[in-house]
């Protein structure tokens, strides 16, 4: 009996590494289809250790800095994750989501998907610390991701070398924010298309999706789902926990209550983990972005296979490659653009 079970185990298991394979042969075949990349030259300017010479101990003080903010609250560590990844989809990895509005100008973080943002005082906290250090040295935009970095590692998710030298961008509009971040909506083949566009692919788009792992989302956000003619039926939301939700974030006219959150992935919300995928393969997802990613072959097989927890590694290190992929984007290098000496501001010129 025992020995029926132990082989039926093990049969199961050898599927599932099976599986794992076939998965990655599909991507192959999508990456063979992919939309083409931006252009790489300047993102292969970057490299890592970029700063040995002129500011040997950067990265060790980021992460010490880091490290203390997130220790006094450890619900950062979603918001800064989230700073770097809003920053490269508008207008590349260039810290502009950083940039005050003026009484002329309005800001990217003054445009809707970015109201919701925070960490801003965090990241001018560990500049000054820089600053101090090495004056007008290391860029907002390489602090952003080196910090995005520094949190996934607190939050007991995986190490990645940060390939560093990107320079900051001397503009910011809220205007630009338009169309550039993936929509909520709940249409995969748009996500999947909005990934494209930034050279990210399919694989990338499941595998940075589970940032939702860390963090909350506003009520206004997943009410859609839980009320009116467009709510998800139960195929796409599970019912009890749907009625959890309704508990939380409670019917009205819209707009929904903007102080009520949500932890995307209830129980571990500061621990990056793989039990995201768990709630997504359970409809659990709290956002519809992340729901419809079951609406795809490839997305979808990926969920089910990481969802089991016994691909951790695989998604710890699939993780950290698409965040280098992603920090790539759009970058500054060289003489472009300028080291901002306050993240919120351009430099006077
Ligand atoms: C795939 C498309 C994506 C969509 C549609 C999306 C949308 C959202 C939304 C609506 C929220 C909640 C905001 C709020 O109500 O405060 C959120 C939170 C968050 N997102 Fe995403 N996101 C996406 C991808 C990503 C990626 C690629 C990352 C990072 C690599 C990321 C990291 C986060 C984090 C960490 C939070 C929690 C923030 C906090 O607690 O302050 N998201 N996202």
């Amino acid at each position: 009996m025992a020995a029926a079970a132990a082989a039926r185990i093990s049969s199961m298991a050898s599927q599932l590494r099976l599986s794992w394979l076939m998965v990655m042969l599909m991507l192959v075949a999508s990456n063979n289809n992919a939309a083409a990349a931006p252009p790489a030259a300047a993102a292969g300017q970057l490299r890592t250790g970029y700063y040995r010479e002129t500011c040997p101990h950067a990265e060790e003080m980021v992460f010490r800095e880091t490290a203390r903010i997130i220790r006094a609250s450890p619900d950062l560590a979603a918001a800064l994750l989230r700073l770097h990844y809003h920053d490269c989809f508008v207008q590349g990895c260039d810290a502009s989501v950083l940039l005050d509005s003026t009484p002329a100008n309005a800001a990217e973080r003054d445009s809707d998907p970015n109201k919701s943002l925070r960490g801003f005082d965090s990241v001018a906290r560990v500049k000054a610390k820089l600053e101090a250090a090495c004056p007008a040295t290391v860029s907002c935009a390489d602090l952003l991701a080196l910090m995005a970095r520094d949190a996934v590692v607190l939050a007991k998710g995986p190490y990645w070398h940060v390939p560093l030298g990107r320079r900051d961008g001397r503009s910011s509009t809220a205007a630009s924010c338009g169309g550039q971040l993936p929509p909520l909506c709940g249409n995969v083949s748009r996500m999947v298309d909005s990934f494209a566009a930034k050279g990210l692919d399919v694989k990338d788009l499941v595998v940075l999706s589970a940032a939702h792992t860390l963090g909350k989302a506003h009520c206004p956000n997943f009410a859609d789902r839980l009320y009116g003619p467009g709510a998800d039926p139960p195929l796409k939301l599970d019912g009890a926990y749907a009625d959890r939700l309704r508990k939380q974030c409670k019917e009205g006219a819209p707009p929904y209550d903007g102080n009520v959150t949500a932890e995307m992935d209830p129980g571990s919300f500061t621990r990056f983990d793989s039990s995201y995928f768990r709630q997504v393969a359970r409809r659990r997802a709290l956002l519809r972005s992340d729901a419809c990613l079951m609406d795809h072959p490839f997305t979808s097989a990926y969920i089910r296979l990481a969802a089991t927890g016994r691909y951790d590694g695989h998604f710890f290190q699939d993780f950290a490659h698409s965040m280098v992929k992603m920090g790539a984007i759009g970058v500054l290098t060289g003489d472009q653009g300028e080291i901002r000496l306050k993240c919120n501001v351009v430099n006077s010129t």
